[in-house]
């Protein structure tokens, strides 16, 4: 369904652009205490390696500092394998709007041996409480389909990142194999819901997040998108048959 310029989605509905945000921070309050959980489960473990496909990708200084932001930073996933797969003078900064994810992330760091090298910050994707040009590399997993102003999150990105400096996203995508998308279809609108309702208590935000995963733009529109924010040689990795996908450009 089209929206206008002051609409957007959440999952099947139209909301006003102004409402999303609030919508999709109950959504994350409902279930930070078992999002790891249900992660494992949903995927049945492949989230894990979609998103060491992405850290892969980022390949952090083992000996010069390296400054590394992940925005939607949520438990803590990401920057964990940045800072593992870094150098002692990497640095991660997690950026998460909701504070009870952000706490999730540092009870988990607060007795690894790399805590100090992680600081995590409460704050939007649209407005980063972060200067310019300060960091060689920006990630967002699973976050950017949840902002509701994508355009003005890859601005953000671009003024944050350094001359040389690389956005990678990831995201779940198109599946465009037959058969399996009718049952990946199946899959995702019955059992996932259904898993989310016994795991989490919240049936309605694993809809929600079947559903956002529909209205996401495609890969070659959201490359574009990439490209209209500045970034230069965009490209797009499809994994697991187009289940997720990361796209990738810089800033040069
Ligand atoms: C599906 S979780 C992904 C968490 C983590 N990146 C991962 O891959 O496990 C989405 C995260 O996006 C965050 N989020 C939603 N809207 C945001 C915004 N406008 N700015 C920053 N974070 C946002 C949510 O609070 C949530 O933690």
């Amino acid at each position: 369904m089209p929206t206008t310029g002051d609409q957007t989605h959440f999952g099947r509905r139209t909301v006003r652009l102004d409402e999303k945000q609030g919508l999709v921070n109950d959504v994350f309050h409902k279930v930070a205490g078992r999002y790891d959980v249900m992660n494992d489960l949903m995927s049945f473990g492949l989230h894990r390696v979609w998103k060491d496909a992405l850290v892969a990708k980022i390949r952090p200084s083992l000996s010069r500092p390296f400054a590394h932001v992940d925005v939607a930073g949520g438990t803590g996933d990401i920057a964990m394998r940045v800072v593992k797969a870094g150098g002692p003078l990497t640095q991660v900064t997690a950026v998460d709007v909701n504070g009870e994810m952000l706490r999730v992330a540092e009870e988990r760091t607060a007795r690894r041996p790399f805590s100090k090298q992680l600081t995590f910050i409460e704050g939007n994707a649209e407005t980063l409480p972060l200067p310019d040009s300060r960091f060689d590399a920006y990630t967002i997993a699973f976050g950017i389909r949840n902002v509701p102003r994508i355009e003005d999150a890859l601005k953000e990105a671009y003024r944050v990142l350094r001359r040389g400096g690389r956005f990678l996203c990831l995201e779940f995508s198109r599946v465009d194999v037959p058969v399996v998308d009718q049952l990946y279809d199946a899959y995702s609108f019955a059992a996932i819901p259904a898993m989310g309702k016994v795991v989490t208590g919240d049936g309605g935000a694993y809809r929600y997040l079947v559903e956002s995963i529909r209205k996401f733009p495609p890969p070659d529109r959201f490359a574009d998108m990439i490209g209209e924010a500045g970034f230069a040689r965009t490209d797009v990795t499809q994994l697991t048959g187009g289940i997720v996908a990361i796209h990738s450009g810089w800033k040069l």
